[in-house]
C-alpha cells in the first residue's frame, strides 16, 4: 500500500440555503438543496516511514495540522478502523476558493475519507463514511458523495435528488471571505423576511425544470445586516443581466454564483466579472460518487 491514492475533492453550491430552527447544542437546522460542481481540488494521500498526519497544500496560509479538516478526517478514519495512526502526507491542490461557502475544506477531508476506506478495503459502506464525516464538519457528509441532495439537520440528514438539469455555474468570490459561525451569529440578530421554497424545488428537480427550479433558488444568508452582502448583491446583478437563469450565494458566502443554460452567454459572463473578480470560475454539473 505504498503508492499513492489520487481522489478529486468536488466543490458544493446551494441551490437553496434555509435556516428553519436554532438549536440548544449551538447548531441551526437547515433545509439545504446541494449541488456538487466539477470545480475541485487534488488530493493525494502517501504514506510515509513517519508517524505524523500532515497536510502539504500549494497554498502557504493552510494549515498542515489539525487545523486543517483533512487531517482531522484521516485522524477520525485510523480511530473509527481501529488502526494504529500512520505516516500520512496529504497533499492538496487548493483550486476552490476559501471562505466562500463551497465547502473547500470539507470537501478535502471527505476525498481523505474515500481514499483511506479504499486504500484499507473499502471496510466502511457509505453511511459509515458520512457518519464520520458529520463528526468532522457539517458539510463533509454530503461531500461523501456529492451529487444534488437535500441536507437537512445540521447538513448531514440526506436524501439524493434527482440530478438538476445540464446546466453552466458561473462562480464569482469576492476578495472578502465570511466566516461561517459569524454569519450564523449575524443570521441570529434578524427576524427572516423571506425562505426558499424547498418543497418547489424539489418537485421542479422532479419534472427536471430548470426554469421552475431557477425562480426558487434563495439563501437565507443574504438577509443579514452584513455590509458585504452589497457587494454579494452587486455580483448577483451583474450575473442576471449577463442571462443568468437565477443568481445566488453559495452557503454562508461570499462566493455568488449565476446558473445558465447557455454556454455563450455564461462564458461572456465569465469574462465580464473575472476583468474585477480573479476569483471567478465555470463550472458544470457533478453527478454522485459511487462509494
Ligand atoms: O460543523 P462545522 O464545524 O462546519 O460548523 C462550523 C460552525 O458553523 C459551527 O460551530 C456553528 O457555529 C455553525 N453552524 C451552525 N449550524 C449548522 C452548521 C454550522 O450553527 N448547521
Amino acid at each position: 500500500m505504498r503508492e499513492d491514492i489520487i481522489e478529486k475533492a468536488y466543490a458544493k453550491i446551494n441551490i437553496s440555503l434555509d435556516v428553519t430552527a436554532r438549536r440548544d447544542d449551538g447548531y441551526h437546522d437547515m433545509a439545504m438543496v446541494m449541488q456538487t460542481v466539477s470545480l475541485c481540488d487534488d488530493v493525494r494521500l502517501g504514506f510515509t516511514d513517519g508517524s505524523r498526519i500532515f497536510a502539504r497544500t500549494n497554498l502557504p496560509f493552510i494549515p498542515s495540522d489539525e487545523r486543517n479538516l483533512a487531517v482531522r478526517a484521516a485522524k477520525k478514519f485510523f480511530e473509527a478502523a481501529g488502526e494504529p495512526e500512520r505516516g500520512l502526507c496529504i497533499r492538496i491542490d487548493k483550486r476552490i476558493p476559501g471562505g466562500a461557502g463551497m465547502a473547500g475544506g470539507s470537501t478535502d477531508a471527505a476525498a481523505v475519507l474515500r481514499g483511506l476506506n479504499r486504500a484499507f478495503g473499502n471496510q466502511f459502506g457509505v453511511e459509515r463514511l458520512e457518519e464520520l464525516g458529520a463528526e468532522v464538519g457539517s458539510d463533509v457528509a454530503f461531500c461523501v458523495r456529492g451529487g444534488t441532495m437535500l441536507a437537512r439537520g445540521r447538513g448531514e440528514l440526506l436524501t439524493p435528488l434527482p440530478p438538476l438539469p445540464d446546466c453552466v455555474f458561473v462562480i464569482c468570490k469576492p476578495q472578502f471571505s465570511i466566516s461561517t459561525p459569524e454569519l450564523f451569529r449575524k443570521l441570529d440578530q434578524v427576524s427572516l423576511r423571506r425562505h426558499p421554497d424547498t418543497v418547489g424545488i424539489v418537485s421542479a428537480l422532479e419534472r427536471a425544470n430548470l426554469g421552475d427550479i431557477c425562480r426558487r433558488m434563495y439563501n437565507v444568508f443574504e438577509d443579514v445586516n452584513d455590509r458585504r452582502m452589497r457587494t454579494v448583491t452587486a455580483i448577483k446583478n451583474v450575473l442576471i443581466d449577463h442571462g443568468a437563469l437565477g443568481a445566488v450565494m453559495t452557503g454562508t458566502g461570499s462566493a455568488v454564483f449565476g446558473l445558465y443554460d447557455d454556454a455563450d452567454a455564461a462564458r461572456k459572463t465569465f469574462d465580464a466579472l473575472r476583468r474585477e473578480w480573479r476569483s471567478t470560475a465555470m463550472a458544470k454539473i457533478m453527478p454522485r460518487i459511487e462509494v
